[in-house]
């Protein structure tokens, strides 16, 4: 049995950082409305709807998924996502989390045969450009990921690359297998007509909440991630969301937490700061789905409200030589989320030279796992010395079990944080907007309206200083 991930709330408190922290009782005078949230979320669940609670039990996309990585597995070099946002944040945090942190430098023999993973979720020209210099598309595997189907990066990066594939291969249907809708999209149109191999993104999951589909889970079999570990660690976050009891549920606290902070106390800034290179990635995606979840214009009703915490990632140790002055000592509108690892896969230990230099000897002898322990330790209190709230997520470890639970616990809470608000955590309407203006820029036919109004705003704010 796999140790579980625990969540610790005391430097929230009042108890613990004074009066900027929050009296349990306050949050504890939230269970009422909080009882009739989760009634509602399991009844819109039990309606079909909120389908991407239903991944973790889903076997037949990581079966599927394994099963064509299987078969591929050792034929290529090179594994190659295109796609964007929720197509591309997911599949990156899983591959730093859960393989060799140096993964695409080990050799093929290292590697066991598997093919360096590359994510290009951007369209840079120096990166995509120069991405042609250090691989061979002859020994590349592209999957294309868009749920829409559409969007103007992934598929820019698709008619390069596919342009490409049939200049240099014999068959570039063997280099290329897409990820989208069922149905809908450019996409779908285009496998149909050329018969290239697919995987859908189901219905009813929007980007951000799609990392347990073959969004991710088909970059993570080629990389030989355990699928079903990380399945059974979301599994297991979903018993827990609808077994426990209020005072027991952590993913409940932690989002009535951040919401009264929020709402009350003016710490409209959440910062998750990872003590762990493995978990950098993962508060990348974080700030995606906290940022586009709950970012909102309008209230459900109609209201303008806009709303929403801004998300911010940071990495322990290296922000504290970066960000922790601001953290402790500027304005005291954050709250702080640490992710802590318990057991590191390695220990190194810090040699004992330079014996006679006082100033270095207490570090001879030790190791970076404790110095890194230290710091965080360090950090901690330097936050509640200042009265900054903070929480902390422990991973006993960081594995297949605990990342899945990461994953569906920080998805369950932006669902349940999207009701606090009054909120539609799952469209995003602002992002759409860039959507179409880039169409009418790139001259698409049909936006053809969008560009004349992008003429007029910008005329009016054409003001350059340089
Ligand atoms: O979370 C989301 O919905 C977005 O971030 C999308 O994933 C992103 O815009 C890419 O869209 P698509 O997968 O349709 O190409």
């Amino acid at each position: 049995m796999k140790e579980s991930i625990k969540y610790y709330y005391t430097n929230l408190l009042s108890d613990a950082i004074g009066n900027n922290g929050v009296p349990l009782k306050e949050i504890y005078s939230y269970e009422k409305i909080a009882a009739q949230y989760k009634k509602e979320i399991k009844s819109e669940h039990a309606t079909g709807n909120l389908k991407f609670i239903d991944l973790p039990f889903e076997k037949k996309y990581s079966k599927d998924c394994y099963e064509y990585a299987k078969k591929r597995i050792n034929r290529y070099d090179n594994f190659v996502v295109l796609g964007i946002g929720g197509s591309a944040l997911g599949n990156i945090a899983l591959l730093t989390a859960l393989q060799h942190p140096y993964y695409n430098l080990l050799s093929k023999k290292e590697r066991k045969g598997l093919p360096r993973i590359f994510i290009l979720d951007n369209i840079d020209p120096d990166q995509i450009g120069s991405f042609l210099d250090v691989i061979d598309v002859k020994k590349t595997l592209f999957n294309v990921i868009s749920k829409s189907g559409e969007t103007a990066e992934t598929m820019s990066q698709f008619l390069i690359f596919y342009d490409q594939l049939k200049k240099q291969t014999h068959n570039y249907k063997n280099h290329l297998v897409i990820t989208t809708d069922a149905n809908k999209g450019f996409l779908r149109k285009i496998i149909e007509k050329e018969k290239i191999d697919s995987f859908i993104v189901p219905d009813g999951i929007g980007g951000r909440f799609s990392v347990l589909t073959p969004v991710g889970l088909l970059s993570s079999a080629f990389a030989n991630i355990n699928l079903n570990e990380l399945l059974r660690g979301a599994k297991s976050i979903v018993d827990i969301f609808f077994k426990n009891t209020f005072k027991t549920n952590p993913i409940i606290l932690n989002s009535l937490f951040h919401y009264h902070y929020f709402k009350n106390l003016g710490k409209d800034i959440s910062v998750m700061m990872s003590y762990s290179y493995r978990l950098k990635d993962l508060t990348d995606w974080y700030r995606q789905l906290w940022a586009e979840s709950l970012g909102k214009r309008y209230a459900l009703s109609g209201k303008e409200i806009f709303t929403g915490q801004t998300p911010i990632k940071a990495l322990g140790v290296t922000d504290q030589h970066s960000q922790v002055q601001l953290y402790t000592e500027g304005p005291n509108n954050k709250i702080f989320t640490i992710l802590q690892v318990q057991k590191w896969d390695k220990t190194v230990k810090i040699p004992k030279v330079f014996k006679d230099i006082e100033g270095l000897s207490y570090l001879g002898g030790s190791t970076l796992n404790n110095l890194m322990m230290y710091e965080r330790i360090g950090t901690e209190y330097a936050f509640a010395l200042a009265s900054r709230p903070t929480c902390k997520i422990i991973f006993p470890k960081v594995n297949e079990f605990t990342v899945g639970q990461f994953i569906m616990f920080y998805e369950l809470q932006t669902l349940f944080t999207g009701k606090l608000l009054n909120i539609n955590p799952f469209d995003q309407p602002g992002v759409e907007a860039g959507k179409k203006a880039t169409y009418a820029l790139m001259r698409r036919k049909g936006y053809e309206n969008v560009l004349d109004d992008i003429k007029s705003i910008l005329t009016k704010t054409r003001d350059y200083v340089i």
